[in-house]
């Protein structure tokens, strides 16, 4: 699925993004160009870096 329209980035590309290190949207656009246009994709783009993020405090957690 494409998350953001405007410069066709694919949901995979912004997970493989995140889970090489990115830790904000804007570490996001630098990195793969998502959300740096219309804006209209960073409320998703903000939910993928929470959810990774709550992953990893998740795995954290139970150490
Ligand atoms: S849809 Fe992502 S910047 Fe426009």
């Amino acid at each position: 699925m494409i998350v953001c329209l405007c410069r066709g980035v694919p949901e995979q590309t912004i997970q493989r993004v995140i889970a090489s290190g990115a830790r904000t949207v804007d570490d996001v656009s630098r990195i793969c160009g998502a959300g740096s246009d219309c804006g209209a994709c960073y409320r998703a783009l903000a939910e993928m870096v929470r959810e990774a993020e709550g992953a990893v405090c998740a795995a954290g957690d139970r150490t």
